[in-house]
């Protein structure tokens, strides 16, 4: 964990992964950014273990592979220059995790975001890849334009899940303001 500890949603999404992620294991980060989440995946599931690793800018992608290339775990993670909604393509399961850490990539464009359709379908096709007990965590951002609209619609999907196949958590941390960042997890049950 990092000097921060459980402060919100990403580190909590963290907290639960490292909860699950062990070596040999199969993961996927649908939306790799600058790399934060691809790393600590690739250090999880050491070198026996896979990362598949999505983002539609190649400037995300360029940074990933870089972040990765410095911690020598480079050869852990199959980074892919493509939309998640198109996992079930690429991704052969069972995995043992999916994040996704959505909006926009930090210090780049701000206009290209995860979109209410991609993200829904990327869950869906996430789901059926997930091995008992693995865990799905999702990142939510309501400040930016259409950030709201994306986190009713996963919320919506979210909440539909069957009690009896799926645990899914709403977490928030109550001490900071309504907007600020908060984590869905679902879990597979056993
Ligand atoms: C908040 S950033 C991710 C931050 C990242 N987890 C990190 O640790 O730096 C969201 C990313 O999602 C990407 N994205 C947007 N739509 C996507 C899609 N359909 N499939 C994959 N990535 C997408 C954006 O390009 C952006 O880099």
């Amino acid at each position: 964990m990092s000097s921060d500890g459980l402060r919100g949603g990403t580190a909590l999404a963290r907290f639960f992964l490292r909860e699950v992620v062990g070596e040999g294991d199969r993961v996927v980060d649908a939306t790799c950014g600058n790399g934060h989440d691809t790393l600590l995946l690739a250090e999880l599931v050491g070198p026996d273990g896979k990362v598949w690793g999505f983002d539609i800018q190649g400037e995300a992608i360029a940074a990933t592979a870089t972040l990765l290339e410095g911690a020598g775990f480079r050869e852990r993670v199959e980074l892919l220059h493509a939309g998640h909604e198109q996992l079930d393509k690429f991704v052969s399961g069972p995995v043992v995790a999916v994040v996704f850490n959505l909006g926009y990539l930090p210090g780049g464009e701000k206009g290209c975001v995860t979109s209410p359709r991609n993200t829904v379908a990327a869950l869906a096709q996430g789901i059926k890849l997930l091995a008992p007990g693995g865990r799905i965590c999702i990142v939510l951002y309501t400040g930016h334009p259409g950030g709201g609209e994306e986190a009713e619609s996963v919320e919506s999907w979210a909440a539909g899940l069957s009690p009896k196949e799926f645990h899914v958590w709403g977490c928030r941390q109550m001490n900071r303001s309504a907007g600020a960042p908060y984590l869905i997890m679902i879990e597979k049950a056993y």
